[in-house]
């Protein structure tokens, strides 16, 4: 048996912090201070579970060896993603002043919704699963799931850990919130342009081509 809880977790350190806000400069575009400093201690504790130091080390895949982003860390995927859903957001506030979106969750949210991907992508991990599949699974709990429980574990509010645990296809099973389908729908396709850009690996050519997607070459 494999006891999560045996595994040594690295204290947070102000250096983690750190390097979170350094990797995500978004986070300072929430306006609520104790979402914007629990939007910070969240990835660190996630990181702090994990062999990463820094957001930016994690590889920028969609799933761990899956549609692989020939550039760009998981960073990247984040902080686009939460451009992305913003944009939306307030677009729609622009046009529509009676719609009632709460930005800083989108924002958050966006920042968050795959902080359960350093523990999916850890490569302890992924090489205890790939060892053997039948032990505990591969993986044991995809990154939304890990997500929902980091999000919970540091104070977030439910409608941030709804969104970690939603954002992806478990969210299939659920009625979305309203921030959380904003997520959803910035993140779901966003490998696919990616792939179309010509910006995914080329083992990615085989997902890419059962979505009816063809790499366009990219420039250089
Ligand atoms: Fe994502």
């Amino acid at each position: 048996m494999h006891f999560t809880d045996r595994r040594e977790r690295r204290p947070i350190t102000q250096g983690l912090r750190d390097g979170v806000l350094e990797d995500l400069p978004e986070i300072a575009l929430i306006a609520q201070e104790e979402l914007r400093a629990k939007t910070i201690e969240a990835w660190a504790y996630a990181l702090s579970g994990t062999g990463f130091d820094r957001i930016d080390d994690i590889p920028g895949e969609a799933n761990p060896g899956m549609l692989r982003l020939r550039r760009g860390s998981q960073a990247v995927h984040l902080r686009s993603v939460t451009r992305i859903a913003l944009a939306i957001a307030d677009d729609f506030a622009a046009t529509f002043p009676e719609a009632r979106i709460e930005r800083d969750i989108v924002i958050a949210g966006g920042l968050l919704h795959d902080v359960g991907k350093a523990w999916e992508f850890d490569p302890e991990n992924l090489a205890r699963w790939r060892a053997d599949p039948s032990q505990a699974g591969l993986p044991a709990l995809r990154h939304p799931v890990y997500g929902a429980h980091i999000c919970l574990a540091v104070g977030l509010p439910e409608e941030i850990v709804h969104i970690a645990l939603s954002h992806s296809h478990e969210g299939d099973f659920q009625q979305r919130s309203l921030e959380a389908l904003i997520i959803h729908r910035a993140d779901h396709p966003w490998w696919s342009i990616a792939g179309a850009c010509g910006l995914l690996d080329a083992e990615s050519g085989v997902i890419l081509a059962t979505r009816k997607i063809t790499p366009r070459a990219p420039r250089g």
